[in-house]
């Protein structure tokens, strides 16, 4: 069990924990992962880790308050403790040359330490942020941090350019922008249609994944994805995988199997 020792909110409904856990701050790494419980006989959900003080022992959470375990998360306070335990691959930090770092929404805390791991190794990295409306936006400060430059998009044009984070990308596209690597976090929508953009101009592309999750281990195959007609489990070997690769269909139907206990549960 892990102590809560600060909540932000950052937006409406999207809440920040930092989180005393110090060894786990000691061993994370950019691209990783914690599976989260609200309740100590509950649901445990996946949370990439945004980021990480291994001097003070802690890491930071964020999730937005979609479904049933998350809107307990954000009903936690301060002093609370929380069961916490690290997964997942670390996502590959070398020296790629350019890269564009998308974040969709939430899907920013997750692209940031990679992004900032991507810059410390050396990587021209330029970030790609978007999300519905400007109250949304956030990471901005860190992102400005991680990257060279950061270009926002929201879908509504109320902050920075007007429209999606792949009509950014596009763009740079067109015009020839010279890129090594694409790391994309988000919405699935959004995750297969950098994908999808990018692989006539042949840009490696990864995806961070977060499919339902249930032990964790590799054991029960809740999490499996399709990879270039393998099947991969995102929890013991994501959650980034190659995004021109990625069954995004079977996923997304995948993705959908609880809809209906998920809106029974939060209708109790
Ligand atoms: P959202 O639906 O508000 O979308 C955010 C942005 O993504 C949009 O502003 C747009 O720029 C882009 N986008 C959305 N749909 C698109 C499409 N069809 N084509 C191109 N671009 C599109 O995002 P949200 O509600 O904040 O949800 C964030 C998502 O990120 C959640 O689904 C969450 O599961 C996921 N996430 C994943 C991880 C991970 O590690 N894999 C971590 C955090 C969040
Ligand atoms: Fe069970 Fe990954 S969650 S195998």
């Amino acid at each position: 069990m892990f102590k809560i020792i600060e909540k932000t909110e950052l937006a409406p409904k999207i809440v920040k924990l930092v989180i005393e856990a110090p060894q786990v701050a000691k061993k994370a790494l950019p691209g990783q992962f914690v599976m989260v419980m609200a309740q100590e006989e509950g649901e445990r959900i996946p949370l990439t880790i945004a980021g990480c003080d291994a001097v003070k022992g802690t890491i930071d959470i964020v999730f937005m308050e979609i479904g049933k375990t998350t809107v307990l998360l954000g009903k936690m306070r301060e002093g609370d403790f929380v069961p916490t335990l690290l997964l997942g691959t670390p996502s590959r930090i070398e020296k790629f040359g350019t890269v564009v770092c998308i974040g969709g929404g939430v899907g920013v805390t997750a692209v940031y330490p990679v992004a900032m791991g991507l810059k410390k190794a050396g990587n021209l990295v330029i970030g790609i942020v978007g999300a519905r409306k400007k109250e949304l936006v956030i990471f901005e400060k860190e992102m400005k941090s991680a990257t060279i430059a950061l270009k926002i998009g929201t879908d509504d044009g109320s902050y920075g350019i007007k429209g999606f984070v792949t009509d950014i990308l596009k763009e740079m596209l067109e015009v020839g922008t010279h890129i090594d690597l694409v790391y994309a976090v988000g919405p699935l929508p959004m995750m297969r249609a950098v994908s999808n953009l990018t692989k006539p101009y042949g840009i490696k592309t990864l995806v961070s994944l977060n499919p339902i999750m249930v032990d964790a281990t590799g054991m029960c195959g809740a999490c499996r994805v399709t990879v270039g007609g393998v099947t991969r489990l995102c929890c013991v070997e994501g959650p980034d995988f190659d995004g021109h690769l990625v069954d995004f269909d079977e996923l997304a139907k995948r993705q959908k199997s609880y809809l209906k206990e998920e809106k029974e549960i939060m209708n109790m």
